[in-house]
């Protein structure tokens, strides 16, 4: 296993560029099944998911191949329903391949996720979506088996407890552009990944309309046909990047990032007092050398809410603002595990429910402290910044799941960070 050693204290400085985004890359991985012609994906992320996503889709028979440095190409000319426990297990966005399976061969059987250190993580959206559109969906000796013979478009209602669900409108949108007849999906997820994925759908030949909005319209077609994509910026890794440069008092300009993605960001930012510049549709940059940090209180909802993607970066950040900020999570309440190895580093947080109330300014020092997912990874990096002395963080392959060569670009803007293999 790997660690990172990282010794804080030192401003940020340079450009960085932003890499595409890992959500939207997965359930695009997964369109390339609808198809037996070739498929060409650019922009993709250097991570361990994309390459768990590629196994899988081996597996299912696919022909995949790293054509560069950020091209994938995939093939999927034959292929098999089953995606067994031992690949699934790995990672939960391969939930993202039942749609697309029902839609190509009228049939799915996946691996039934597991647990989760960010919560409960149900299924039964997708599996309530799927039923609409006529699918028989059972759960058996772990697996979630579909068959989809007598698919139809349908109106369906996607949204729970926790408003609408990312993967969830991934699947049953892959199953629509195949099921005969129109569907209309309400309470869809409006992330701009569900968008890019709608992009590439259209480019493969489907019909749909009301992208970026809660309502999407799909019109089944017989056949889907090969593609080329680029997939978008990753807006976390973005979000991500502007606040290690806030925290360390750096001054960073970040590429790819892209304004109309952070809105909910640059306005929790802009409470806060930070100096943060939009430069025209793409770039955002940070000039934080001399300013007061501000508390604030956030609230992570679906988008074009706060995301919960960023919400333990944000926590890290404000352990910097002097008074009391408080964060709420309003998406996955348990998504907390951030704050007790912050408190290790000298935070003061105490958690109420799902809040995080946070009393600052408080001089962080470093400290031996443990990832345990991947925002959790990036918010000790963080902290780890900005903090006096050495921190050691293990097991960070989880920050290699979601964030393409972090320690590099950070070496790059003068921090000094060393991954050391460790026990
Ligand atoms: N939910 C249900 N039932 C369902 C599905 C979801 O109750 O059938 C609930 C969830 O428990 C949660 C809420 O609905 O409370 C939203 O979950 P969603 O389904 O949107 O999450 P997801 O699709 O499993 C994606 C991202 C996550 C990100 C969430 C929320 C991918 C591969 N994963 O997960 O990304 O946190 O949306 O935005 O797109 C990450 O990148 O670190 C990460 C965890």
């Amino acid at each position: 296993m790997e660690s990172l050693r990282i010794s804080g204290g030192v401003r940020l400085k340079g450009e960085v560029k932003v890499s595409g985004a890992k959500n939207a890359a997965l359930p695009i991985f997964a369109a390339t099944l609808l198809t037996d012609e070739p498929c060409e994906i650019r922009n993709v992320p250097n991570l361990s998911d994309i390459n768990f996503m590629a196994d899988i889709l081996r597996n299912l028979g696919a022909e995949v191949e790293k054509t560069g440095h950020n091209t994938w190409k995939i093939c999927a000319r034959k292929i098999s329903p089953m995606a067994p426990y031992d690949l699934v297990r790995k990672m939960r966005a391969s939930i993202c391949l039942l749609g697309p399976l029902a839609g190509r061969l009228r049939k799915a059987q996946v691996s039934m996720p597991g647990g989760c250190v960010i919560g409960a993580r149900p299924v039964d959206l997708h599996i309530k979506g799927l039923r609409a559109l006529g699918c028989k969906v059972e759960v058996k000796g772990g697996y979630i088996c579909v068959d989809a013979r007598k698919m139809k478009g349908a109106q369906i209602y996607l949204g729970g407890r926790f408003g609408s669900t990312v993967t969830g409108t991934a699947n049953i949108l892959m199953a629509a552009v195949a099921a005969p007849g129109k569907t209309v999906i309400e309470n869809a997820a409006c992330e701009p990944e569900i968008a890019d994925l709608c992009k590439m759908l259209s480019a493969m030949g489907a019909q749909i309309s009301g992208v970026g909005t809660p309502t999407l319209s799909v019109i089944g077609v017989e056949k889907l046909h090969g593609a080329t994509h680029k997939i978008l910026p990753d807006r976390i890794e973005a979000g991500t990047w502007i606040i290690a440069a806030l925290a360390t008092r750096g001054k960073v300009l970040v590429k790819g990032a892209r304004k109309r993605d952070l809105g909910a960001l640059l306005d929790v930012l802009n409470r806060a007092n930070c100096p943060v510049e939009v430069r025209g549709a793409n770039e955002i940059f940070v000039n934080a050398e001399n300013f007061e940090l501000k508390p604030v209180e956030a609230i992570t909802m679906p988008h074009p809410g706060f995301p919960t993607d960023l919400q333990a970066q944000l926590c890290a950040l404000l352990t910097q603002a002097k008074g009391i900020s408080i964060v709420t999570e309003r998406i996955y309440p348990e998504r907390f595990m951030h704050v007790s190895e912050l408190m290790r580093m000298g935070a003061n947080i105490a958690r109420e429910g799902a809040s995080a109330i946070i009393s600052g300014k408080s001089a962080l020092s470093g400290a031996p402290v443990m990832a345990s997912d991947l925002r959790a990874s990036a918010a000790l990096v963080i902290a780890a910044l900005c903090a006096k002395g050495e921190t050691l963080i293990g097991r960070i392959y989880h920050l290699d799941r979601g964030y393409d060569a972090m320690d590099a670009k950070l070496s790059a803007l003068g921090a000094k960070v060393y991954r050391e293999k460790s026990e």
